[in-house]
């Protein structure tokens, strides 16, 4: 443990408060962020579609497409504190207890404030994806994959563009990018292995934010809110399901050296969505500093005492699984998701071809 976590994090311990720190306070900029991508782009000659399994995720992808200025209703009101404060139950096991002393006030202004984080998250890992697709564009190899990807392309744009008009119009205060996250992204972005932008964006980082978005649909009543995630849930199954589709044939081909190198890459992950969680600007924003917020945290230690953060990983467990990197070699990834306690999820829905399921602009048209 102690090894990987300085090959990964560049820590000794993945619990270090001073390290997480550290990364909490890197400085992304005000205005831009520029950050090296590598790889090569890639020219294929072989036009052949030869993956029915990506052509039909394409033709769907085809029928699939909304617009995010006319599908959705801008006009409808929103009250923040009322879709605040309907975030807030499953969160407050932990917060309760950091935040004994407060009244209903400070409690309604720290839901208010961790909305706005959230969504701010949102809009920067939207971002991310779409960045990492555009580059998947150009590193896959495949036919069938670039076109794809270029449909992926289209969405994520629109995810982006939705979430930054309801943070705007709707809400009331941006937070800039979670370190964590953007130091997962840049990661990404930076390795030049083409499966790599796969394994940390679509498996990854989209696996988080279906659970994510799907959490906040299933209490949401605020209307525009419900049908923005609802749409962009739909997108984002099929995302997912284009990793894993992709992903299963190429790591059906990798030796045990290769397989561990993915296993170590999606563990890195893991581990930065979970630093990721913590929140230390909305909690500074409310008086309580980051070291005592860290270190509190940390005390809980495995995420199996925190559900709510534990269930983020319920969709990245089992596609692991079913990429084949749980039990590659000797079961190493099973044994580290096993110590930060989300291994319970393995035998959950993977999301392979969940998409079918949540196809939500095919019915609304079908409905008028
Ligand atoms: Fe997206
Ligand atoms: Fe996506």
């Amino acid at each position: 443990m102690v090894e990987t976590a300085q090959q990964f994090l560049g820590r000794d311990d993945v619990d270090s408060v001073e390290a997480i720190l550290a990364d909490d306070s890197i400085d992304f900029g005000d205005l831009v962020h520029p950050t090296p991508a590598r790889g090569d782009a890639i020219f294929t000659w072989d036009y052949e579609r030869s993956r029915p399994g990506l052509a039909k995720l394409s033709e769907k992808a085809k029928t699939s497409q909304w617009n995010g200025s006319t599908d959705l209703d801008w006009s409808t009101p929103v009250d923040p504190e009322r879709v605040a404060l309907e975030m807030a139950p499953a969160a407050a096991m932990f917060q309760q207890r950091m935040a004994a002393r407060w009244g209903p006030k400070e409690w309604t202004q720290f839901q208010v404030e961790a909305l706005n984080w959230r969504m701010s998250q949102f809009l920067h890992g939207e971002q991310g994806a779409l960045i990492c697709t555009a580059k998947i564009v150009a590193t896959t190899p495949w036919i069938d994959a670039k076109y794809y990807a270029a449909t992926q392309v289209m969405d994520e744009a629109r995810h982006v563009e939705v979430f930054s008009r309801y943070l705007d119009t709707k809400l009331e205060g941006h937070y800039p990018v979670n370190p964590a996250l953007q130091l997962l992204i840049d990661d990404i972005i930076g390795d030049s292995r083409w499966d790599m932008t796969y394994m940390g964006m679509q498996i990854m980082v989209e696996g988080l934010a279906l659970a994510a978005f799907g959490f906040m649909h299933h209490v949401t009543e605020e209307p525009l809110l419900k049908k923005l995630l609802r749409y962009v849930m739909a997108d984002e199954a099929r995302h997912v399901a284009f990793g894993v589709l992709s992903l299963q044939e190429y790591y059906a081909g990798l030796g045990a050296a290769e397989l561990r190198e993915r296993q170590e890459f999606a563990f890195e992950a893991a581990l930065r969505m979970r630093d990721r969680l913590m929140m230390h600007r909305v909690w500074e924003t409310m008086g309580v500093d980051r070291r005592t917020v860290t270190e509190f945290l940390l005390g809980m230690r495995r995420m199996r005492n925190n559900p709510f953060q534990a269930a983020l990983f319920s969709k990245i467990v089992p596609n692991c699984k079913k990429l084949g990197l749980l039990d590659a070699g000797d079961g190493w990834l099973r044994d580290r998701f096993t110590d930060i306690g989300v291994i319970q999820f393995e035998d959950a829905t993977d999301t392979g071809e969940e998409y079918e399921s949540f196809d939500e602009v095919a019915r609304d048209r079908a409905a008028g």
